[in-house]
């Protein structure tokens, strides 16, 4: 192994609150990149220097060596950098698959996200701009707020505000200068998503990834009865489950996300690289609010 991130599901996994549990013993980890150093003789994917991620969750990536099966790697190109090898496989993933398949996307159509500075959401930010598709993307308030608004319009942001911001009657404003979202993007749950649902269009659809502050989403019926909104959830490993059987789904959502990454139109989150030694630090790292910055373990 090369690189493997600290992801809120790799904690989640090891609190035996996530819905995927491996035996144990176990490795942590569900991503990263590592390279092929060794191959068996009936091995025909994949040589010695090859990149690779896990194909599927679950496979212990917080470690320097592995053997794994074939089947379980995915052969990535070796010319994009190291961070964004090590990024590619959930949250990049997860942003593109959410844009493509839940509402057709026209541009200049917005999509409204919270949690927007996570990886999902810096993923989404820059996907939806290559796509020429509006992002209004919320955040939680902070002392250095400008600073992230910044770094976030830096990536694609069309739009940024905070929670409380979103909550206000000035927000209307906003609307008048972007056509209200078809499509809003919940990894936090509670009062952040009934705000999302606040501001969607008629018709549209929420989509929930991803629960950050632990609070059930909280649905008005009005949301229900006078705008037939949408409600889903989208499971990146679902996904790639119910499409085992066509490895090529995955294979080309990979290609289709490298050329983004080639075109310099994704990059990799904001991160800080620890060395493996140092884990304990880079664990507690990854659970502190307010850091807005992927802990990406070294090997
Ligand atoms: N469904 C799927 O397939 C899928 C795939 C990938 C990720 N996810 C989920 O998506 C979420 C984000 O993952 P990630 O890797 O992108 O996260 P990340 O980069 O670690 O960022 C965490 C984000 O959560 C926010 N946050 C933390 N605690 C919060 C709270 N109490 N209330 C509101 N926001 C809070 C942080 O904001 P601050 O900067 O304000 O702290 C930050 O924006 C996680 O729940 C993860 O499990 C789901």
């Amino acid at each position: 192994m090369m690189a493997a991130p600290i992801n809120p599901s790799d904690i989640n996994m090891i609190q035996g609150t996530y819905a995927l549990l491996p035996d144990l013993p176990a490795v942590g980890g569900n991503e990263g990149v590592g390279q092929v150093m060794k191959t068996g003789s009936h091995v025909t994917a994949l040589k010695p220097g090859d990149w690779v991620i896990p194909a599927d969750a679950g496979l212990g990536t917080w470690r320097t060596e592995a053997v794994f099966d074939e089947v379980s790697l995915l052969k990535i190109p070796s010319d994009i950098p190291l961070t964004c090898a090590a990024t590619l496989g959930v949250n990049p993933c997860t942003a593109y698959r959410m844009l493509c398949d839940f509402e057709i996307l026209r541009p200049e159509d917005s999509v409204i996200q919270n949690a927007a500075n996570s990886g999902v959401g810096q993923a989404v930010i820059q996907l939806a701009a290559a796509m020429g598709i509006k992002t209004i993307n919320v955040v939680r308030d902070r002392p250095n707020i400008q600073e992230l608004v910044e770094r976030l319009k830096s990536l694609g942001a069309d739009h940024v505000i905070t929670e409380e911001m979103l909550r206000k009657s000035e927000v209307k404003e906003l609307f008048k200068k972007v056509a209200k979202p078809i499509l809003a993007l919940n990894g936090v749950g509670g009062k952040s998503a009934t705000e999302l649902l606040r501001h969607l269009q008629h018709k549209g659809t929420m989509v929930t990834y991803g629960g950050m502050s632990k609070q059930p989403v909280t649905v008005p019926a009005s949301a229900l009865i006078f705008k037939d909104v949408k409600l889903r959830g989208f499971w990146m490993t679902q996904w790639k489950t119910d499409h085992s059987q066509d490895k090529e789904k995955l294979n080309s959502l990979i290609t289709d996300l490298c050329s983004f990454i080639h075109k310099g139109q994704l990059v990799a989150p904001v991160c800080r690289q620890v060395p493996l030694a140092d884990y304990q630090v880079a664990l507690e790292a990854s659970m502190e609010p307010f850091v807005s910055a992927k802990q990406i373990l070294l090997m």
